[in-house]
């Protein structure tokens, strides 16, 4: 069975509804940050610190490329996935790459708060969000399908994505 990978801007929910859907669909779910996070016993901001982000995205290739090999799972990714033409490359093989999508304000609403991730951690995220959104949309709406999230619960977006699920797979 090919696998459901979800890519999206930080705080767009992918790991909340990563679990939902791997729960309803009976498929098992693997967040490639925290397998990066577990494979390096060191939290994302602290490979960031201490190695750089150029080595963190070598290290989301190295588990991209890993995770791809496998089937029948939910994959949650990092935000930064889509930089990488070879990482959604490979997630594309055996994957529905869905890409969930999501306003400045709900980002910042949801991402407000965290403490996690390192690219936030600028005195005006709002600011960052943006700049870093607009880099990046191109690459957002490559995805087999985007999903709006602004406004919807998790459960409720898990749900649509199932019902497409359902008429590809
Ligand atoms: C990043 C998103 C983060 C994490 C890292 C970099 C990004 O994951 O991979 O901090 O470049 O957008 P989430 O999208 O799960 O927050």
């Amino acid at each position: 069975m090919k696998n459901i990978v979800l890519t999206g801007f930080m705080g767009t929910g992918k790991t909340t509804v990563g679990r939902i859907l791997a729960k309803e669909l009976g498929m098992k779910l693997v967040d490639i940050d925290e397998e990066i996070e577990t494979e390096n016993a060191l939290s994302i901001c602290d490979i960031f610190k201490e190695y750089g982000e150029l080595a963190f995205r070598d290290k989301e290739t190295e588990m991209a490329k890993k995770v791809s090999a496998k089937g029948g799972l939910v994959i949650s990714t990092g935000g930064g996935i889509v930089l990488r033409e070879e990482n959604i490359a490979c997630l594309r093989q055996n994957g529905l790459i869905v890409c969930l999508m999501a306003t400045p304000e709900t980002i910042l609403q949801r991402t407000k708060g965290t403490t996690d991730r390192p690219l936030l951690k600028v005195e005006n995220p709002y600011e960052r969000i943006k700049e870093l959104l607009a880099q990046r949309s191109a690459c957002y709406r490559s995805a087999d399908i985007a999903v709006e999230t602004d406004g919807k619960s998790p459960v409720v977006i898990a749900q649509e994505i199932t019902e497409y699920w359902k008429t590809v797979c």
